[in-house]
């Protein structure tokens, strides 16, 4: 008889999870039984069913609809439901990516059934304890079987934590997706002005961080900033920004800022596109940082710290949200290094299925 494919379930809920997920989803099913599992927890379509279009992932298995609440209400309702599946269709392991919420959930909920789990993207530190996302990759690593690390600074903050367990230098699927895209972000160059942007010389801006946005003092340094700004700024607002400039009063006063395109969440390829062209972007995504540098465009972080440390070196310039250093770094002659995440010229997503193959084999999957 012929022995069924081992079955391997990802769970997802966020935006840059769809992104990681994009390329693994294909090479996972050449393997195995692969199965979605989407935690609900990003649901409106510019956040969440374009990704799934744009870049054919397909559908998953199953939408649990756990979105917005308390950290601690929305990953125990995703906890109960995730266990849920995983109790009915029993995998052999469990995929969860990045650090958000649902990572956690996922993780967590594996690991209580026994179910080994992998993190892709592990071992990413910022040292700032008590941020949300800090805590969600400090408790996925600490119960995963596999790591999946895309630089070696991540591989050296998980032997510094005493993980033992098995950590691979995969490279990272982020970068492996821009890369084969390259020339459709290139060629879009119309996006361009579809967004109203009319000018080589724009800025493109995206702040989401609770840290930035769901305290009024910073939100209000945010809007002062944006209002120094020297060039046209392309601004595509998270729901969550959106929601908190306006439960704040600050929407009104953001709509009159001069040369200021408001927008709403970009899909990935006009998002990439206007990170391309962009003579600097500025944000507080941990994603967007480094795909600007992968692009050689010039990245100001508006944060005090970065997990992506090595890019410090490479470009990235640590700004907060002081509009003095913003303005001053924007009138510097910004250079960028290029580069590359990922080992020696293999595909990360391929490292990847190669290594849970290996471990299901040992494990006499
Ligand atoms: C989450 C992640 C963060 C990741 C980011 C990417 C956590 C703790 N944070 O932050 O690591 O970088 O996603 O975007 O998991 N909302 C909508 N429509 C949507 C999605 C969200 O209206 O499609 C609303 C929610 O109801 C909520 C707010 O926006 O009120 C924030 O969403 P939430 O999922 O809590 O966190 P993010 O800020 O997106």
């Amino acid at each position: 008889m012929m022995k069924t494919k081992p079955k391997v379930v990802s769970v997802v809920g966020a935006r840059p999870q769809f992104i990681k997920l994009a390329l693994l989803a294909k090479e996972l099913s050449k393997r195995f039984r692969h199965l979605i599992v989407h935690t609900g927890q990003h649901f409106d379509d510019n956040m969440s069913d374009i990704f799934f279009r744009q870049l054919r992932i397909p559908r998953p298995l199953v939408n649990l609809n756990v979105a917005g609440g308390t950290h601690g209400a929305m990953t125990g309702r995703m906890l109960v439901r995730v266990e849920k599946v995983l109790l009915k269709e029993k995998p052999d392991l469990v995929l969860v990516y990045g650090d958000t919420n649902s990572t956690l959930a996922g993780a967590l909920a594996a690991a209580k059934l026994s179910v080994p789990v992998g993190h892709v993207e592990a071992g990413m530190r910022s040292f700032v304890a008590n941020m949300p996302e800090e805590i969600n990759r400090k408790l996925t690593d600490h119960v995963c079987q596999i790591l999946f690390c895309p630089t070696p600074v991540s591989v050296k903050n998980l032997k510094a934590e005493g993980i033992r367990k098995k950590i691979v230098h995969s490279g990272d699927v982020m970068y492996e997706l821009l890369d084969i895209s390259r020339q459709m972000i290139r060629t879009n160059r119309k996006a361009l002005t579809r967004l109203g942007i009319k000018e080589t010389r724009f800025l493109l801006l995206t702040v989401h961080r609770a840290a930035t946005v769901d305290n009024e003092a910073s939100i209000r340094q945010l809007v002062d900033c944006i209002k120094e700004l020297p060039h046209p700024t392309l601004f595509p607002v998270h729901p969550r920004t959106r929601k908190r400039l306006k439960q704040f009063k600050l929407w009104n006063e953001l709509k009159r800022v001069d040369r200021l395109i408001l927008t709403e969440p970009l899909g990935y390829l006009d998002m990439l596109t206007a990170t391309f062209y962009a003579r600097a972007v500025l944000t507080d995504s941990g994603g967007l940082q480094k795909e600007a540098l992968f692009l050689g465009t010039p990245v100001l972080t508006l944060r005090e710290e970065t997990e992506w440390l090595e890019t410090l070196k490479l470009g990235n310039r640590l700004v907060g949200l002081n509009k003095g250093t913003i303005v001053s770094v924007l009138g510097e002659k910004l250079t960028v290094k290029p580069i590359a995440y990922r080992v020696k010229n293999k595909k990360p997503s391929r490292i990847i299925v190669e290594e849970v193959t290996k471990l299901l084999s040992l494990r006499g999957r």
